[in-house]
């Protein structure tokens, strides 16, 4: 049986900090609502001329380094991503030729929210056929230029960050092993949390006027139903399927999408609240950026320790969701 080693970890996010009082200017909002209906209280804003694939350079490189892993010796570049530099090429290309290499298999996995987990899969994938490989897995997302800056339902919820890790095959005793991945999704919910401007769905032509559609548009009490349900079904079909207790999880880390939805699904794997990380507050919902940035800090400050068993469902826009088992 071989082993996925997640060798090192890294994570960025702009220097521009948007708070909830900023917000209070832009739009009908106040600090109060959105601190307790999401926890957030404040979230990163890329600088003119940042991108997806900039940010996802400086998680990559500090991922790297942590691995201790040369950019040349990569042989995949998978990012999660659904707000890549441009439609062609892919953030992964834009990114490679950031890190000063080329030749390696690079390509953008697009799941929404649950792309990190996506990534992840897929680079599991390609290991099993080219045991020797070295897979650079990142998710970097720009969210700040898909948010419909008038709309408060949604402008509050979301930050632009990015977080990365590398993936090898190795021994047991080699870092931190991917036990396992679980993936899933259901089309038919689509419409519920939707970008469909700049779709091929969508024609549009030279002069046209950018309506809501090219922002993020949901519906936020059905997301919120769907992600604490599918997350918390997931999670126990992966438990279950490498024979652990919901007990047996040392820490979880949830998608960042809403402090309420990460307390839903603590509250019923019974897991102490000492022992759910949470970052939402510092970030707001990153997207597929939101697991790696989280795992990034949560092995940094020492509040993943070895030997923990670390479970991190996630969930977003398709629906797409997931959840991996990881045991430091
Ligand atoms: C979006 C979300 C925070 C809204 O919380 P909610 O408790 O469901 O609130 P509602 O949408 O029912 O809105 C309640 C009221 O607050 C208002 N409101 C919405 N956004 C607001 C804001 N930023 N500031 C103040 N009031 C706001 C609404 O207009 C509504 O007013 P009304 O009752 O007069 O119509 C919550 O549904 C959520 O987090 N959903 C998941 C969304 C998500 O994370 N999606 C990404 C993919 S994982």
């Amino acid at each position: 049986m071989m082993n996925f080693i997640l060798r090192g970890f890294g994570s960025y996010a702009p220097e521009r900090i948007l708070t909830n009082a900023d917000l209070e200017k832009i739009v009908d909002t106040t600090d109060e609502w959105i601190t307790t209906r999401t926890g957030i209280k404040e979230r990163h804003i890329a600088a003119d001329g940042e991108t997806t694939s900039s940010m996802a350079f400086e998680s990559s490189k500090k991922a790297l380094a942590d691995a201790g892993i040369e950019p040349a010796e990569l042989t995949h570049i998978i990012c999660g991503t659904f707000t890549p530099d441009s439609m062609i090429p892919s953030a992964a290309c834009r990114l490679q030729e950031k890190l000063g290499i080329k030749g390696q298999m690079c390509v953008d996995v697009q799941a929404a929210c649950s792309g990190f987990l996506y990534a992840l899969q897929s680079g599991r994938g390609y290991l099993c056929l080219e045991p020797e490989s070295k897979v650079l897995v990142v998710s970097s997302e720009t969210l700040s230029r898909r948010m419909n800056w008038e709309d408060r339902a949604t402008c509050v919820l979301f930050g632009d960050a990015s977080g990365a890790a590398v993936l090898t095959g190795g021994e047991i005793t080699d870092g931190p092993r991917v036990l396992d991945v679980m993936l899933a999704a259901d089309g038919s919910l689509g419409d519920l949390l939707t970008v469909n401007g700049g779709g091929s769905a969508y024609s549009y032509a030279l002069g046209d006027t950018v309506g809501p559609e090219y922002f993020v548009e949901f519906q936020g009490r059905e997301v919120f139903k769907h992600a604490v349900r599918n997350m918390t079904s997931i999670s126990e079909a992966i438990l279950k399927r490498n024979g652990f207790e919901k007990s047996d999880v040392d820490v979880l880390i949830t998608h960042q999408a809403n402090m309420r939805i990460i307390d839903a699904v603590g509250r019923r794997f019974n897991i102490p609240e000492e022992r759910v990380f949470v970052n939402i507050e510092k970030y707001g919902n990153t997207s597929a950026a939101s697991v790696p940035v989280a795992l990034d800090e949560a092995v940094k400050t020492g509040f993943i320790k070895k030997g923990d068993l670390v479970l991190t469902p996630t969930f977003g826009g398709g629906f797409t969701w997931g959840a991996a088992l990881i045991q430091f």
